[in-house]
């Protein structure tokens, strides 16, 4: 059985691996299909070879542009990747551009379509990722759910048939690389407060300069901060001609992030994947952005919707820093790449 896993976003190197490494052991075909949506080298090769993952069989280069651009872009290149690959299932993941074309681009070439990390909803239509994952799980033939919460999405959208649930496979991926994590190149404080910041509204202006304006604040008063930098952040930080006092890095390996998140007293991030990872890592984290799509974090008080106010995200490092992060099943257990495996194949005619 031949399987193609589209990519093209940080996050999605991260959540192919498990599942890449996992068909190998079944003895079933792995195609890589890379859209090139992330390309800057600690974007992207980076987590390739720490992962331990091949070069992509295919590379569509695309990069950069607006949503629409980049989602032509990719439709276009990824037709005769497809055709050429014939794969018996199509896997998409979460929620990027990448994950959009993949979905159309496969159910255009009348292929079978599964979607990994199906069935959340952060409730917000003017969201980029809130339409690609809704167009996703639409189109797809067979939707993996990360948890509960996430099929019964599903389930008032009338997809339940399709829906399995095979918990999250950031999990899995937390799990097989955890021992393998190391120290970044730069200097750490004794503890800090792990930041990322990449959502494009956390990109204007006014967002931005609050979170700046309160990490800077947290920084002085309350506990040093460290923020690896998405190119984005860093060049839209630079544009308005902010100053953080607190450091700046390069984008991490994953391996170094782990051992950030390990080390640290508290995470505060826009990033969906940072938010469950401080849960599995038992650290609190706040929130950059005013909802969520892991709304179980909120609800098991591991996560505080702070959103971008600098006066707000100073004032809730009291209320987070001690919080007690519940050690509960809420993702599964660290094994839905064999589980996502067993449902292909059951869905597979000989
Ligand atoms: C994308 C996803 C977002 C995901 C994030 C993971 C969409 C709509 N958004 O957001 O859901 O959380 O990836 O990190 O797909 N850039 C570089 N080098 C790179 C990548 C990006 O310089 O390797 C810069 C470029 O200026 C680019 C900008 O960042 O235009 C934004 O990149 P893009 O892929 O559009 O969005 P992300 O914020 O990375
Ligand atoms: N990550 C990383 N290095 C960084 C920042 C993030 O390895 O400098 C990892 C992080 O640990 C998580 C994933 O990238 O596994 C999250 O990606 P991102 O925040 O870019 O996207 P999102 O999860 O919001 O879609």
């Amino acid at each position: 059985m031949k399987i193609a896993l589209i990519v093209g976003a940080r996050p999605q190197f991260i959540k192919l691996a498990p599942l890449y490494f996992a068909i190998r052991q079944e003895g079933l075909t792995p195609i890589i299909i890379h859209t090139g949506q992330h390309y800057s080298p600690a974007m992207n090769e980076l987590f390739f070879h720490q992962l331990g993952l091949p070069d992509p069989d295919h590379n569509l280069n695309i990069q950069g542009g607006s949503h629409s651009q980049m989602v032509g872009r990719m439709l276009k290149t990824l037709e005769p990747a497809l055709t050429t690959t014939a794969p018996d299932w199509v896997v998409v993941f979460g929620d990027t551009n990448s994950t959009l074309a993949g979905a159309l681009a496969a159910k255009q070439a009348g292929l079978r379509l599964a979607h990994v990390e199906a069935g959340l909803r952060a409730g917000r239509t003017d969201m980029p990722e809130e339409l690609n994952r809704v167009v996703a799980d639409r189109v797809s033939d067979l939707l993996f759910c990360p948890t509960l919460k996430a099929a019964m999405h599903l389930k008032q959208e009338g997809l339940e048939g399709k829906a399995r649930i095979v918990g999250d496979i950031m999990l899995d991926a937390f799990r097989i690389f955890s021992a393998q994590k190391s120290a970044p190149v730069f200097p750490l404080p004794e503890r800090f407060i792990l930041a990322t910041v990449h959502r494009e509204e956390n990109t204007l202006r006014e967002k931005l300069e609050g979170i700046v304006e309160g990490l800077n604040r947290l920084h002085q008063q309350e506990c040093p901060v460290v923020l690896p930098a998405h190119p984005r952040i860093r060049r839209a930080i630079s544009r308005f001609g902010l100053k953080p006092i607190f450091a700046l890095e390069e984008p991490v390996g994953y391996l170094q992030m782990l051992f950030l998140l390990n080390r640290c007293q508290m995470v505060a991030t826009d990033s969906g994947g940072l938010q469950k990872e401080a849960f599995f890592a038992e650290k609190p984290c706040i929130v950059l952005r005013p909802e969520t799509e892991w709304e179980e974090l909120v609800e098991a008080a591991a996560a505080l919707i702070v959103g971008s106010s600098a006066e707000r995200i100073f004032s809730s490092y009291h209320a987070a820093k001690d919080r007690k992060v519940p050690s509960i099943p809420l993702f599964g257990n660290g094994y839905a790449a064999e589980k996502i495996i067993h449902f292909l194949r059951e869905n597979t005619p000989e």
